[in-house]
């Protein structure tokens, strides 16, 4: 659903300059420069690595002289839009977008000419394509003597590029597939403290993969919305939302113990017991920036009925279209309030506006509940537009698995596109008090006068348990503690646009379309995983008053930024490509 639509939301590239100074220290090695390691490091890295190591060029080299082939372009092309087969590929990721570096002048898309040459852009020079946890640490260890970039890449999904660095060696989780359960889990160190019934997963399990698994034991888990989003990797680390969020709290509250490759190598537990620290930061401080996670154990629980309600409107008055915009979210904090999680799409046009909505209630057996919270929001779409035009369905399902089912056929989403997006957490009290949600509507009114293309998905994902761990001691930023939607909208350019262009577009982002969300609630935030690529004062926005104590751990644990991400805990000290120190 967020995920059909999120192709539609748009993008473009930023002016952030990859500084084309002499080398020096303060920089990570290029492959131009004499401290780039030679032929034989790299050899020597392979074998340690058991062969794993591949070259990599962009995935859509095949469709570009001189290394076209025709076979291949057509797979391809084929596959450019699958999630599932980006991830595995060490040459792609989700955003097309990502994969191209402006400041070179470095593209590689998969539908521009076979002429024009395909340049490496952001994708990784090397892929340790890793199947054991030994060699990660042989990749960390290599990458930190010889002072080459690293990138971290799972899935790809991350929507600020902090999956793919210019020069950098990458390490592929995508491999490391486990997932075993435990009824009784016991955190290493806990003096045999239980924990109840959880998963341990492997760093490359993707959602759907988890989904199927947890569903053949009639259980559950709190993840997120997607096919082939990691689980393990930046989802959970950056905080995670899932539509079970308001019964049971964020991904990252749930987290009972991580497996970590840190930046000198060694591999090490964290859990409540253990480096508590490092645990602090991995639940929310951001994928990328502390270590390389190999498993991360979660809760399990029982699958729980559910009841749903979808509501779809459709309107060619756009007055009225806007007003009904108002109305659900007045509604909206009681819906929360009452157990309702879920998504909503906003799709304005001259034409035909649509609002489209899913709302899960988690254990709830019946519509009673229902029936209170919504049943005048479904008469105000009666009263207000004629009966073609409103889509209600309510009814429940025995297990969650059900609505994921539903929710998420076959085994990919639909990525591939070029994608820049802005977002903004809106707290429950904002929309709770008068004025809030006629400001709010006004503001995303105003994002599609200046956006005309720009679709707006709303998440319901917070409020209920995840408001009531505000005092949990993870570092998953405050703001969603008081956050009842997050709203995500975005841009999006050809292919063939020239860098001005895309320049101008994702300045509208940053410049426009994010500070009429901000200018709201200036103490709220955005999340992480979905904001801005270049979000001002991203360490308030994505952390608030968690970030010193982030930056702290960070220096404990990371010394020489073995790991360093766009916007990530320290990124502040580089430059936006990670590549040279700025002090
Ligand atoms: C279609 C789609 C649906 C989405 N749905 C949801 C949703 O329902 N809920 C939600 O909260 N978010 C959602 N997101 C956002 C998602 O959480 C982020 O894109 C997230 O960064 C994906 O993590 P990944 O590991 O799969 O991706 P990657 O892009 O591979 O990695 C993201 C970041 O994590 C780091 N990282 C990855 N693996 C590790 C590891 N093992 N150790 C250390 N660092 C690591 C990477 O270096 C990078 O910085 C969605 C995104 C998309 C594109
Ligand atoms: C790594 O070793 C394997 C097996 O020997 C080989 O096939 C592969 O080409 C090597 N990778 C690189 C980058 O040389
Ligand atoms: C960028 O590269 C394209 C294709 O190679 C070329 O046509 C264009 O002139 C280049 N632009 C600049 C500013 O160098
Ligand atoms: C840990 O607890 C379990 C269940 O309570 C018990 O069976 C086991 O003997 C305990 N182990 C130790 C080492 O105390
Ligand atoms: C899961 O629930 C279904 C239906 O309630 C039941 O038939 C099945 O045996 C359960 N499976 C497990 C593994 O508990
Ligand atoms: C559009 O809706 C508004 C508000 O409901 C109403 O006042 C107006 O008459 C409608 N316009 C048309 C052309 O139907
Ligand atoms: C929307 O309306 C405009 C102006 O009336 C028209 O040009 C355009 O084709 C319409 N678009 C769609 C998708 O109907
Ligand atoms: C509906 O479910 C709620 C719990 O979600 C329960 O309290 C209530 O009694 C149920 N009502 C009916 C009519 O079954
Ligand atoms: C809304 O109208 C539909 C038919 O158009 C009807 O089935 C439904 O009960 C109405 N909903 C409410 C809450 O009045
Ligand atoms: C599929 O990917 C191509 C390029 O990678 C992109 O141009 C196109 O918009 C994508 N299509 C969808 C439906 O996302
Ligand atoms: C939306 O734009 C109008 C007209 O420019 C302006 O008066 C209003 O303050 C804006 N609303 C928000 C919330 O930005």
């Amino acid at each position: 659903m967020a995920i059909q639509l999120r192709p539609l939301i748009a993008i473009l590239l930023f002016g952030a300059a990859l500084t084309a100074a002499a080398p020096s220290p303060k920089c990570r090695c290029g492959p131009a420069e004499p401290c780039w390691p030679p032929e034989p490091a790299w050899n020597a890295l392979n074998a340690s690595i058991d062969g794993n190591l591949v070259a990599v060029r962009p995935f859509a080299s095949v469709c570009h002289d001189p290394t076209y082939d025709l076979d291949a372009c057509q797979i391809a092309k084929r596959m450019s839009n699958e999630s599932l087969w980006l991830s595995a590929n060490p040459g792609a990721v989700q955003s097309a977008n990502w994969a191209s570096l402006p400041q070179r002048n470095e593209t590689c898309y998969i539908d521009t000419h076979k002429s024009l040459p395909c340049g490496q852009g952001r994708i990784s020079l090397y892929s340790a394509v890793v199947r054991k946890t030994e060699q990660i640490q042989a990749a960390v260890r290599f990458a930190k003597k010889h002072n080459v970039r690293l990138a971290i890449k799972n899935t790809g999904h991350c929507f600020l590029g902090r999956s793919v660095a210019p020069d950098s060696l990458q390490i592929l989780t995508h491999h490391l597939k486990e997932i075993a359960f435990v009824d009784d889990f016991r955190p290493t160190g806990s003096l045999n403290k239980s924990c109840g019934s959880a998963v341990t997963i492997g760093a490359g399990v993707q959602l759907k993969e988890l989904y199927t698994a947890l569903g053949k034991k009639n259980l559950t888990a709190v993840i997120g919305a997607s096919h082939t989003v990691g689980a393990a990797g930046g989802y959970i680390q950056g905080g995670g939302h899932s539509p079970l969020g308001t019964w049971k709290g964020m991904a990252a509250d749930n987290a009972l113990e991580f497996e970590v490759v840190t930046a000198k190598g060694d591999l090490v537990t964290a859990n409540s017991f253990q480096n508590p620290d490092l645990f602090f930061a991995l639940r929310g401080g951001g994928g990328g920036s502390w270590g390389v996670v190999t498993r991360v154990t979660i809760r399990t629980f029982p699958d729980p009925p559910t009841a749903i309600q979808s509501l779809t409107i459709s309107s060619v008055n756009s007055t009225a279209f806007w007003a009904f915009i108002e109305a659900f979210h007045v509604g909206l904090p009681s819906i929360n309030d009452a157990g309702g999680s879920g998504y909503y799409f906003i799709t304005p046009s001259l034409n035909v506006s649509t609002l489209s909505i899913a709302l899960f209630f988690a254990g709830h057996q019946n519509g009673t509940i229902m029936a209170s919270v919504l049943d005048p929001l479904i008469n105000l779409a009666n009263e207000t537009f004629s009966p073609s035009s409103v889509v209600a369905l309510r009814f429940q399902a025995p297990g969650f698995r059900h609505v994921i089912d539903q929710l998420l056929p076959g085994d990919s989403d639909t990525t591939g596109n070029i994608v820049r997006i802005g977002s903004r957490l809106v707290s429950h009290k904002f929309l709770s008090s008068r004025p809030g949600a006629a400001k709010l509507t006004s503001a995303l009114q105003n994002i599609s006068t200046h956006f005309p293309s720009a679709a707006m998905t709303g998440h319901v994902v917070s409020g209920g348990q995840v408001a009531r761990n505000s005092n949990l001691g993870v570092a998953v930023n405050p703001a969603w503690r008081r956050t009842v939607t997050h709203l995500v909208s975005g841009v999006s350019w050809p292919a063939t646009a020239a860098v001005e262009e895309q320049r101008e577009k994702e300045r509208g982002v940053t410049e426009v379309m994010v500070p009429m969300l901000a200018g709201l609630e200036p103490d709220m935030g955005a999340y992480l995983n979905e904001a801005d690529a270049y979000e001002r004062d991203f360490q308030k926005s994505f952390w608030g008053g968690n970030y010193g104590r982030l930056r702290e751990i960070k220096r404990r644990w990371d010394p020489e930024s073995v790991f360093i991400v766009r916007a990530g805990v320290g990124s502040e000290e580089w430059d936006a490509e990670g590549r040279c120190r700025l002090w």
